[in-house]
Parts: C-alpha cells; structure tokens; sequence
C-alpha cells in the first residue's frame, strides 16, 4: 500500500471520465488499498480514483467520524439509482485543499454498486454519507463541487484560489 499524491484544482486530470470496471482482479485491489491509505492519511471522508490520477470509477468512504454506524466503504462502478429531496449544506474536497461552499445534493440517496469481492451491494444513505457520495460519484464524471456554485460565486472562488495557489 502507498499514500498517492492527490491531484488539485485545476489540474485537468481531475476532469476525465473515469471507465466501469469488468473485471476486479490484483490491479482492482491495489488501487483501493492505495485509495483507502491515502485518504486516511489526508485525512479525508472519501475520494474517488481520479484524484490520484487513475480513471477506473472506484470510491471509497469513511464518515465513521461524524456517522459512528458507517463502516468503511468501497464501491467499484456506483451508480445513484435513487434519489429523494433536496438539501443544501457545507462541503470541501480534498483536491479544492482550504475551500468550503454550500452545496445543493439530494437528501437520500441509494447507490448500486460493487463491492471489493464483486459482491453487487446497495448503499442507502441520508446525511453525510449521502452528500459524500453524490460528491465521489461526480469526481468519476469529471465534476468537482466548485462546479455546483452559481456563477457568481464560482467566478469569485477561481480568482481567489487561482492567485491564493500562486502566491
Ligand atoms: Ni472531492
């Protein structure tokens, strides 16, 4: 296991469309034991293979922190295939490092996905656990949260972060 180096905004690698999964073999389960170490070591709640620059769509999640019930959690190829409310609050990711901005998510969510065995599991989470798994999903898509603000707020932030990452 190694701790990866997490990539940044606005690195483009973050903005790749990372690819299912077919087949979980060696590969599969170095790049989540790589995953898990590295957001521990952050520390973070979770993060999502493109990150660390690999673009296979793996996520994994620990808000046993704040959610003392939720163990950890790896989910290879998730798919949110339900979805209920709307609920805005306060988030930041590990590749947008000292920046927070509340966010609109769905309230609940339930994610279909495989696990590290090749189980198919269904993760249904309300709170944390939901807002933090919308957020991982889009990091597959190329999305970060920054991208979920108005316009306005979202000009505002590349300014400030842009110089704040020159200086
Ligand atoms: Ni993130």
């Amino acid at each position: 296991m190694s701790v990866c180096k997490i990539y940044t905004y606005p690195d483009e690698i973050l903005r790749g469309n990372a690819a299912n999964i077919e087949e979980i073999n060696g590969d599969t389960q170095v790049l989540i034991d790589n995953m898990v170490e590295t957001m521990y070591a952050a520390p973070g709640i979770g993060l999502a293979a493109p990150q660390i620059g690999d673009h296979r769509r793996v996520i994994v999640l620990d808000v046993s922190n704040i959610e003392e019930h939720r163990p950890l959690i790896t989910i290879i190829n998730p798919v949110i295939v339900e979805a209920q409310g709307t609920v805005e609050s306060e988030e930041g990711c590990l590749s947008v490092p000292g920046y927070i901005s509340s966010i609109r998510r769905h309230e609940k969510v339930l994610v279909k996905g495989v696990d590290r065995d090749g189980k198919e599991i269904f993760v249904e989470a309300d709170g944390l656990l939901s807002r933090a798994l919308q957020h991982e999903i889009d990091h597959l898509d190329g999305v970060l949260f920054v991208d979920k603000m108005s316009k306005i707020k979202r000009e505002f932030f590349k300014k400030r972060y842009l110089r704040s990452i020159k200086a």
